[in-house]
């Protein structure tokens, strides 16, 4: 089912939070809105569960307009991040409890909710009390007791930020494997970037309010709009461009900055403000005493071995810059206080200030 947020408008003690939005979840695909903290992912998809009612402005599932219907009748499914899950009742009877809600007779109940438990590999903790279950576990249990309803649409509130790394990792994969399985539009919202990239179909990136930009996980780290996104997706580099000089003879655009003429092949124009935006593991040294156009002179800060990755700080007059590079590719290690020279990617990305 396809999901639509028609000129929706919302205030709250007359700080504006949306001034006209418009989004369309396309049908069974896996959305994420990600953002920073307070930029009103939670509030767009309250609306959707029907706990917020929008100032103005419409949301459509399909072609039914659910402004006015209550929660209970939206027929979703839901996550949060702090499990909410009955403490007083057994992990059976709250995967069945939506189930029970609605009527089905208790011997469908139990099956069901059983087989949606076997689903997410907990069948043998039907009967222990949710307070007997690890933080992943009970994340299980919440999204078995959100699926258990065959919901038209799922919402995910950073269901997986209470739990540690590793754990995040396996239940992002389950929790996609049981999305695609049931094809249910869902969205889930999250201020980390790596989870949006690994899980998304799309991402909508939301800034203080607005839409950003909307697009596949490669295309929005590849192609960022704008320096709000190139930063909060991917934290790249960025250099500020003074200005586009005429181009080399061989047609490639020649950009002032700080740190002296920069070289692309990128075609997005430049306006006031545009900056150049260079993922670190893009950056790489150059030859040792040579300095070419193109190439930005600094001085390494620091150095962080990270196992299968080297991270460089490198001070240049265009800022500092961070720098990755392969531990396989690395053959000397550089030392603080070591000059260098570092080399853009031949098609470094322009992007507009926000
Ligand atoms: N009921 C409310 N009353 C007053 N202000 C609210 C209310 N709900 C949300 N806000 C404000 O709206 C803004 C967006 O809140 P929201 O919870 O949607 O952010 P978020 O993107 O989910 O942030 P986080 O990542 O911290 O969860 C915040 O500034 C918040 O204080
Ligand atoms: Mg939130």
């Amino acid at each position: 089912m396809q999901v639509s947020f028609d000129a929706i408008a919302q205030s709250y003690g007359g700080q504006t939070l949306f001034e006209r939005l418009d989004l369309t979840i396309p049908s069974g695909k896996f959305f994420t809105l990600l953002g920073p903290s307070g930029c009103g992912k939670t509030t767009l998809l309250r609306m959707l569960g029907g706990f917020v009612r929008p100032d103005a402005g419409h949301i459509f599932f399909g072609e039914e307009d659910v402004t006015n219907v209550p929660v209970h009748r939206r027929g979703v499914g839901m996550v949060f991040q702090d499990y909410a899950l009955f403490p007083d009742r057994s992990v059976l009877a709250n995967v069945g409890y939506g189930l029970a809600a609605r009527g089905v007779s208790r011997a469908e109940v139990r099956q069901r909710a059983l087989a949606m438990l076997a689903r997410v590999g907990l069948e043998k903790f039907a009967e222990r009390s949710p307070s007997a279950l690890s933080g992943g576990q009970r994340q299980r249990v919440a999204m078995a007791r959100a699926l258990v309803i065959e919901p038209r649409l799922l919402l995910l509130d950073e269901p997986l930020s209470a739990l540690d790394v590793k754990l995040r990792v396996e239940l992002r994969a389950m929790i996609r494997e049981l999305q695609t399985e049931a094809g249910i539009t869902t969205v889930f919202v999250t201020h980390d970037q790596e989870e949006a990239l690994a899980m998304s179909d799309l991402i909508a990136v939301m800034d203080r309010g607005r839409i950003v930009q909307l697009g596949a996980p490669r295309d929005v780290y590849a192609r960022p709009l704008t320096a709000f996104a190139a930063d909060f997706v991917g934290g790249a580099n960025l250099i500020a461009i003074d200005e586009e000089l005429p181009r080399a003879p061989d047609g490639t655009r020649r950009l002032g900055t700080p740190a002296g003429v920069m070289l692309t092949r990128s075609q997005v124009p430049v306006q006031p403000g545009s900056q150049l935006a260079v993922r670190s593991e893009d950056l790489s040294f150059g030859v040792n005493g040579t300095m070419a156009e193109g190439e930005l002179a600094g001085r390494v800060e620091h150095v962080e071995f990270r196992g299968g990755s080297v991270g460089y700080i490198v001070q240049t007059s265009a800022g500092k810059l961070r720098v990755d590079m392969r531990s396989s590719l690395v053959t000397a290690l550089l030392a603080r206080g070591d000059a260098v020279s570092l080399r853009l990617p031949s098609d470094a990305h322009i992007v507009q200030g926000s």
